[in-house]
């Protein structure tokens, strides 16, 4: 695959770059201590097109490609990836399931302020009890006429606090199984829906992760995106391509640490020299060049899949499941070099290793991504 990079992918590779340095960097030790991030620094993401990227111009969002998505996904994440997140969540689960299978009326509602950083969204689908399991919704949507009648719990949402638009996966007929679920749209403030606390993370600690909790909340039929009983294969295509935008992510963190790692074994001096010229750490340097830039090629390869219209579950597990392990091991040596340095915050690897983890447990763990693997594998 030629993976040669357009002038307009470059640009905006940069214009990620510039931004992750410029208006992420100053103050994101101290919004990972707070858990906070600023609504306003998701405004200015929007207004530099990183909030819609993949959705058409005609719905305000930048009709770029995903391979420029996972371009701009790497550049945030090496940097800040509690903002990454915001962006992918945003982008390739609700942006992109709007865009795909919503009707007409719900873009020109939702999809079209979402697209431009104005509101953010969520997507709902894991339960205390259904995380991987992602069949077993216990969430209610009771069909009533024109409208469902919505009773559940969600956990673990990420923009679960900020978010104004809710892509809600719930069970609306027991006895069909996963062909009874349905995918339906849900506005923060109506009646009955109540925003739980927000969860105290390991990493990724600037985005927002609550549980929500729906107590018989109306919502109209309109609503509902596609048919009857679309709502979990909703779901897993729009984590299909989902998971490229994570395994972007944990690119983007792998990288970020080794750019640090690297820079610094050229500062850093021991017995006389600096440590880049001890072995111990060159190989360090050598093994995690590699595994990124094979990480890099499996993401690269799903994005492109992707654009081509291809079937890219595959590609998008594999770069997931890749990237997510490089993702840990990177941050881990990258700690490992820079000695007690890295052991506090103002060298950043540590908070970049502890925003690692979470990209082997979000959007299908490691295991499901092998259970997608496997069954594909098997099946040829
Ligand atoms: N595209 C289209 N349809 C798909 C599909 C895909 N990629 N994967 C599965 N399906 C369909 C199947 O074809 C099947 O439909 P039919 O019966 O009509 O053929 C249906 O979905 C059920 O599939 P399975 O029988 O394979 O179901 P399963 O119970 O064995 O589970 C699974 C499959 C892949 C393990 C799935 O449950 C899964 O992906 N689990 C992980 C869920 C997950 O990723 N959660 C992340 C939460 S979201 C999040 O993290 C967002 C965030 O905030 C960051």
């Amino acid at each position: 695959m030629d993976f040669t990079l357009s002038e307009e992918q470059l640009m905006i590779q940069q214009a990620a770059r510039d931004f992750a340095r410029n208006e992420l960097l100053p103050g994101v030790i101290e919004r990972d201590d707070a858990q906070k991030f600023p609504f306003e620094l998701v405004q200015k993401m929007g207004e530099l097109g990183f909030m819609g990227m993949m959705v058409n111009e005609k719905y305000n969002g930048s009709g770029l490609d995903t391979l420029s998505y996972v371009l701009a996904m790497e550049e945030l994440s090496k940097v800040d990836a509690s903002a990454s997140v915001m962006v992918s969540v945003n982008n390739s689960l609700v942006c992109w399931g709007l865009q795909t299978f919503g009707t007409e009326a719900q873009k020109a509602k939702y999809l079209s302020r979402l697209s431009t950083g104005e509101i953010i969204g969520a997507f709902c689908l894991s339960e205390p009890e259904a995380g991987s399991d992602a069949t077993s919704q216990k969430t209610t949507a009771i069909d009533k006429g024109d409208h469902y009648i919505l009773n559940g719990t969600k956990n673990w949402i990420t923009n679960g606090g900020s978010a104004e638009v809710f892509l809600v996966i719930a069970q609306t007929h027991i006895e069909k199984g996963h062909k009874g679920i349905n995918a339906l749209i849900v506005e923060k403030g109506m009646e009955g829906f109540e925003v739980g606390p927000k969860e105290n993370k390991l990493g990724i600690r600037g985005s927002d992760t609550h549980s929500l909790i729906f107590n018989d909340v109306k919502v109209p039929k309109e609503n509902r995106i596609g048919e009857d009983g679309f709502g979990f294969k909703f779901a897993m295509k729009t984590l299909a391509g989902g998971r490229i935008g994570i395994a972007a992510q944990a690119l983007g963190i792998a990288a970020g640490a080794y750019e640090l790692a690297l820079k610094y074994s050229k500062e850093r001096k021991t017995f006389g020299t600096e440590i880049a010229n001890h072995q111990a750490i060159a190989f360090k340097l050598a093994d995690m060049h590699t595994k990124i830039q094979a990480a890099r090629n499996l993401v690269y390869q799903a994005a492109c899949e992707k654009d081509a219209g291809k079937d890219y579950t595959l590609s998008g597990a594999m770069a997931k499941l890749y990237a997510s392990e490089v993702a840990m091991e990177t941050t881990i040596e990258a700690v490992q070099i820079h000695g007690g340095n890295g052991f506090v915050k103002d060298y950043h690897v540590e908070r970049l290793m502890r925003d690692a983890k979470i990209t082997q447990i979000y959007e299908g763990t490691s295991e499901i991504q092998k259970i997608v693997i496997s069954r594909s594998v098997l099946k040829d």
